[in-house]
């Protein structure tokens, strides 16, 4: 594990309406650790915020946030939220260019990067999410791909403040299948994301803290935020559960 403080978000894609959202946080408050020295995040639908904020009432030590935002401020953008609004409604963090907003709704690394300039300019925490398909992978082809999703935040535009970036590798084939990159995968991944950091923000780099997502499970979360350059961790379907969850966040402390 590294030393800055980590992060175990939690991505809760299409699932858990507001009443499901009530029920989640009154499981899990009393199962965080009171020692957890990190942060929690977790991404509820954009139409759950209401429910989680009210849940969680005057805690600090989980943050909110959305799983994506549109570009624009408002306006006739039908089925969109902006960052301004989504901060409006509780969220401090935003993800931006998810594998299924890339893959799904085939969002290019443009478009991913402008939504976390944005968000980030907005004030919100910023969570660029990157990783490479299996065939990509397996021709060798994994550290381009993602070289090429994070430089795009720094193509013709200024990237973001480093205070206000995370990054999330997730390999495309660890997401949903119960596949998961080996602790060295991910470290050796986490590692080369580091130096292309350093080379855009010199040693401001060194702080952006790096999670790992794909397949995280209480029964291989230990093992991987153990791995050097792991600063945290981006879960989906085991987020869902808030036993499994806050069991994760107690292998954080
Ligand atoms: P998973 O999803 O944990 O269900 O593989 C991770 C993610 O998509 O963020």
């Amino acid at each position: 594990m590294s030393t800055r403080a980590p992060i175990i978000a939690g991505n809760w894609k299409l699932n858990n309406g507001p009443a499901a959202t009530r029920a989640f946080f009154e499981e899990f408050l009393p199962l965080l650790p009171g020692t957890f020295p990190g942060s929690v995040a977790i991404f509820p639908p954009s139409l759950s915020l209401a429910a989680a904020r009210d849940a969680l009432g005057e805690r600090t030590d989980i943050r909110l946030g959305v799983q994506n935002i549109y570009w624009e401020e408002s306006g006739a953008f039908t089925g969109e939220i902006s960052a301004t609004l989504a901060a409006d409604a509780g969220a401090t963090i935003a993800l931006a260019g998810h594998s299924e907003r890339r893959h799904v709704f085939g969002e290019t690394n443009e478009e991913s990067a402008r939504k976390l300039r944005v968000a980030i300019g907005k004030g919100l925490t910023g969570v660029l999410c990157v990783g490479e398909k299996l065939e990509e992978r397996e021709s060798g082809r994994a550290f381009e791909v993602v070289e090429r999703q994070l430089s795009a935040v720094a193509d013709g535009a200024q990237p973001p403040p480093p205070e206000s970036l995370v990054v999330a590798y997730e390999p495309v084939w660890a997401i949903g299948t119960g596949r998961t990159a080996s602790a060295a995968d991910a470290s050796e991944m986490h590692g080369r994301i580091r130096v292309l950091l350093e080379e855009l923000y010199g040693s401001a780099g060194t702080r952006v803290p790096l999670l790992y997502g794909g397949s995280v499970k209480p029964g291989n979360a230990g093992e991987l935020l153990a791995a050097g350059d792991v600063d945290g961790l981006l879960i989906g379907g085991a987020s869902l559960d808030p036993v499994g969850f806050a069991e994760i966040c107690s292998l954080a402390t």
